[in-house]
């Protein structure tokens, strides 16, 4: 089956009005120019901070590009300072939310079990959830990395909804730890090994229709200059970008290099 590809800007804790005013008139217009010429390659989603979605999804209206929340609450309303629901990004404009990033499992202590549940809140709220993995450089130096990955794909095909459509219709992205943000990427070799295994463990426990359908991302230290290598690998279904997704240059650049099989 032939997947589509998505390449994702996670903002983090950046983008005041006015940045988020600029970069994302800068980056929809880069796209639609793209998809007017036939040569988009992939979905193009934004995850801006919470204050700045709504000059986000004014300034996209109209494009291809889509927007996403960097994290939801498990509730569905109520009693909750300081949180945000997933039909409150429904509500702001988002198609998807990430999910489980690892800034927010080290810094903040979320384990696999609550990244599940926040999964399954994320179905609910008709949001296509981007669940993050990966493991630290201690235990990749440990040689533990397929069996972290195991543990915590296995925490989500654990409450996984039975809907088909829902099964075959949200995105993991394999982000290792000790990639992020330090301008050391794993290279398409370790990228491939980790994502081939995550397919067969998708493939084992949905089928392969289901397994071949859900794309999965490469998301540590990506840029203009490795993306190409990284997204040429079999089940490498594009990237989630951090620090490079902040400028418009750099994050076309990236969706540039996402190959055109068409
Ligand atoms: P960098 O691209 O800045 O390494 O960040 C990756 C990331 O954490 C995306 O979610």
């Amino acid at each position: 089956m032939q997947r589509r590809a998505a390449v994702v800007g996670n903002w983090k804790m950046n983008g005041t009005i006015a940045f988020t005013q600029a970069l994302t008139s800068a980056v929809c217009a880069g796209v639609t120019e793209r998809d007017h010429n036939h040569t988009l390659a992939c979905d193009v989603i934004l995850c801006p901070p919470f204050t700045s979605l709504s000059t986000a999804q004014h300034h996209l209206a109209g494009s291809p590009v889509r927007l996403g929340g960097q994290n939801i609450s498990e509730a569905i309303g109520g009693p909750f300072t300081g949180e945000i629901s997933g039909s409150l990004l429904r509500d702001a404009g988002c198609s998807h939310v990430i999910l489980g990033h690892s800034e927010r499992r080290t810094l903040l202590g979320e384990q696999d079990a609550l990244v599940a549940r926040k999964m399954v809140a994320a179905f609910r709220d008709g949001l296509i959830p981007i669940v993050c993995l990966g493991e630290t450089l201690a235990e990749r130096t440990a040689e533990q990395t397929l069996a972290v990955i195991q543990t915590q794909l296995t925490a989500l095909l654990a409450l996984l909804p039975t809907a088909e459509e829902q099964r075959a219709h949200w995105v993991l992205a394999y982000e290792p730890v000790w990639a992020i943000g330090t301008g050391r990427h794993a290279t398409p070799d370790q990228v491939q090994e980790v994502h081939g295994f995550i397919r067969k463990q998708l493939t084992d426990r949905l089928g392969t229709t289901i397994a071949s359908s859900i794309q999965i991302l490469y998301g540590g230290s990506v840029t203009p200059d490795n993306a190409a290598a990284l997204f040429a690998q079999p089940d490498v279904d594009g990237g989630l970008i951090g620090g490079a997704s902040l400028k418009a240059e750099t994050f076309l650049a990236i969706i540039d290099a996402y190959p055109k099989n068409f």
